[in-house]
């Protein structure tokens, strides 16, 4: 009796669909941060060739706001005397969430508090499981310098956050906002130098790149209504327009090949609902 139980216990679990069962917190933090949230877009420094070698996550990529900001990216591996080594779980959340660090100074631009706020207590923790497991790089990287006065704080300290309802445009809404932050360069400024998610996916101001100014277009519904799901996909993951028009970084085309199929169809239901 006990036996069949048990060979019946084994039946059903094979029988589950695999990645809920499979996907470790580790490896969840391994999709998330290579994946949609493309930190690395923004902590691993670049030159001509892409991404430095060996300096993956290592800070020092400068993102200059002229007559704003100059900001520096942090060192981000577990380098206990450069990187975050030495500092907590919860205190790594916090910094991601808050923007706050473990000393209780707040960190400044362009990393997208407003979003990461809403990233649930489970995909947190995947992706400090996967910060982690990173090698450490020594690397000191230079202060920012951000001549405005930054907020005493991005909102009251966080209690639990859940992940969305379990429907496709909220499942997407999650990706293309607190994961993925699409809607940070895809919609307009509005007061107190915060974007207005109100108008999220109407376009945004212009970013200043290596090529000059590039605008982030609309990718609402109306936008999008002339292209296919195909085109879209396209688009996210290898950077071609719907005309065939090649597409300029910021934008984290290498990381956004590796988001998954079902992801990728809740992400183009969101953009298609938004108005
Ligand atoms: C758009 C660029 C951008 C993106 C995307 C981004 N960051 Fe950052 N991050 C920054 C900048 C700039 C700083 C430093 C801010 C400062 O100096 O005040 C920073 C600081 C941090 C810090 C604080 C470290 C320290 O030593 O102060 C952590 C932790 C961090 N980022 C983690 C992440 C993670 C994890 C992700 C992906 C989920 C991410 N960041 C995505 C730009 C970015
Ligand atoms: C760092 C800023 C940034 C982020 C983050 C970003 N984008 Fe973009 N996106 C741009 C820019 C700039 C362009 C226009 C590039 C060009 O014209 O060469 C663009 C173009 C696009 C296009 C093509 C629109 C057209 O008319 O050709 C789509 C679709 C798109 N983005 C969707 C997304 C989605 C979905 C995400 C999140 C997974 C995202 N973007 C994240 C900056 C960004």
């Amino acid at each position: 009796m006990f036996r069949m139980l048990r060979r019946a216990v084994v039946v059903l679990l094979l029988a589950l669909p695999v990645p809920a069962l499979a996907q470790t917190p580790l490896e969840r933090g391994r999709t998330l941060v290579e994946g949609i949230a493309a930190c690395g877009n923004c902590h691993t420094p670049k030159g001509p060739q892409g991404d430095l070698p060996g300096m993956a996550f290592a800070g020092g990529l400068v993102i200059d706001e002229p007559n704003a900001f100059r900001a520096v990216t942090s060192n981000i591996t577990p380098d206990p005397e450069t990187g975050i080594g030495r500092w907590t779980d919860a205190q790594i959340i916090r910094a991601i969430r808050e923007g706050v660090r473990p000393d209780g100074r707040v960190l400044g631009p362009p990393m997208p508090f407003a979003l990461y706020r809403d990233i649930s207590d489970r995909d947190a923790t995947a992706i400090v499981a996967y910060l982690r497991s990173l090698r450490p790089v020594r690397n000191v990287v230079e202060a920012s310098r951000y001549p405005m006065p930054l907020p005493p704080a991005y909102g009251p300290p966080l209690g639990t956050v859940a992940g969305p309802a379990d429907t496709p445009i909220a499942r997407g809404a999650y990706l293309g906002g607190p994961l993925g932050h699409c809607i940070e360069c895809h919609s307009p400024m509005g007061t107190g130098g915060q974007r207005d998610f109100t108008r999220a996916g109407t376009g945004g101001p212009p970013l200043n790149g290596p090529m000059g100014a590039i605008v982030p277009p609309a990718i609402n519904g109306p936008a999008l209504r002339g292209w296919t799901d195909a085109q879209i996909e396209r688009a996210i993951r290898q950077g071609v327009s719907s005309d065939g028009r090649r597409l300029a970084p910021p934008m984290a085309f290498p990381h956004y090949a590796r988001i998954g199929g079902t992801e990728m169809r809740d992400l183009i239901a969101y953009l298609r609902s938004l108005p």
